[in-house]
This record gives C-alpha cells, structure tokens and sequence, in this order.
C-alpha cells in the first residue's frame, strides 16, 4: 500500500518542516492539491510549492489539479518536478487529450472521479491512466466525511483493471481513516491519500500517528 501525505492539511508555515519529518519517517510520497477556484471554490497549494519540493527534497509529486483549464499548467507543472499529475473529468479539454499530454510532458497521468460522476465517464480514459484517483469526499476541502458510494467505483476500477489487464494505480482521496482505509484496500485500491483522518490533527503532523500507519500499511 502507497501512502499519499496530503500536505494541504498541514500549516503551511510548517511545510518544509513537515516534509523533512515525514520522509524521516519513511513516507515520502506527497500529494499536493493545487485549485482554482473554479472548479471548486477554494485555493490550495501552487505549482511552485512542487517547484520547492523537487529542489530541495527527495520525494515522489503526486499533484492532484483541480482546475477548468488543466491544459494550460501541463507544462509548468512537469517543468516544476511534478511525477504524477491526476486531473479531473470537468478539468478542461478532454480528459483522454489532457491524459496523452500529462505522458507527453513526462509524468505520470491520473485521472479523478469525484462524487456524483458516473463511472461511466471514466472509461475512455482508463488505457490511458497511470493512477486513476477515486474522491472520497466532494473535490475542494479537507475533513468531509468519506461518501460510501465511492466504493461503487473502486470496485469497478479494480474490475476493469483485471479485465484488460491495464496497470493503474487505484488511489482514494479524502476522508480516510484507518476503517476507510481497510476497506479501500478490501475493494482494490493500492495508494491511500493521508489527510485530515490519519497523519493530521488541527493541521499539526502526528509523528505517532504516521508510524503506526506505516506499520499498518497492510491495514
Ligand atoms: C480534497 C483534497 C484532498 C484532501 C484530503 O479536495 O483533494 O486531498 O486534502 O483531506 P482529508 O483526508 O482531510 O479528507
Ligand atoms: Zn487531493
């Protein structure tokens, strides 16, 4: 199991900090939220928060764009280090386009379902995913309940998977804990997003916390 820190979770004052702790603690994998307001009403992280963490640290970028023009930061985001870049099905341009571009740019290409998307949608895009990234909770915010329903479409990317033999990693964002994590891991899923349930409290990293899932990474 892959686990994915959230650092959008953190204090943003503590990120470096947090990062070197983390990777200390052997969890070197970072997902990165970075927004428009747009297509959520929200801002996050930016492109030069992963221009930073690919200069000074060694980790693996799993940048989560949750932006209408998606196409247009393709670009400066494989320029800036990012390894993974997962964009959504309303992110722009078509999502198989936007998928074939990630690749081209070098990185690795996801692409998210968010809540109330028909699984349906998804499917041109599977030959063409690196990571396909099942929201947990509506795109936006960190520490929303995680919406049941989104193991429907687990199930059906891990039954896809099998079916064509494709070779995407199945992750799971927002609202997990260690119960939702376990059955994500029951229905497939093989990269977990850590946020507000798991490695932080109050936007402080939980060093005990981040051990005892790294020794649970089986779940
Ligand atoms: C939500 C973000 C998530 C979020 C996860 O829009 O994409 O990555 O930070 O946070 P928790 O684990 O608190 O749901
Ligand atoms: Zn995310």
């Amino acid at each position: 199991m892959i686990l994915s820190t959230s650092l959008a979770c953190g204090d943003p004052l503590q990120l470096e900090k947090d990062a070197r702790q983390l990777i200390s603690l052997g969890q070197n994998v970072f997902h990165i939220d970075i927004m428009d307001g747009h297509l959520v009403p929200n801002f996050c992280l930016s492109p030069e928060v992963v221009r930073a963490l690919h200069e000074r640290l060694d980790c693996v970028l799993d940048v989560h764009l949750m932006a209408d023009n998606s196409q247009e930061y393709i670009g400066r985001l494989a320029e800036c280090g990012a390894d993974f870049l997962t964009v959504h099905l309303a992110g722009g341009a078509r999502p198989e386009e936007l998928l074939r571009a990630i690749r081209q740019a070098g990185m690795k290409a996801g692409i998210a379902l968010a809540p109330g998307e028909p699984f349906e949608r998804l499917r041109p895009c599977l030959p063409l995913a690196d990571l396909v990234l099942i929201m947990g909770v509506r795109p936006g915010f960190s520490g929303q309940s995680f919406r049941p329903e989104c193991i429907d479409a687990l199930d059906k990317a891990a039954a896809y998977r099998a079916e064509q033999g494709a070779k995407y990693k199945i992750s799971v964002d927002g609202g997990i804990d260690l119960e939702k994590g376990r059955l994500c891991r029951q229905h497939g899923a093989d990269m977990l997003v850590m946020g507000a349930f798991s490695f932080y409290r109050n936007g402080k990293l939980q060093p005990q916390q981040v051990r005892a899932w790294a020794e649970k990474a089986e779940l």
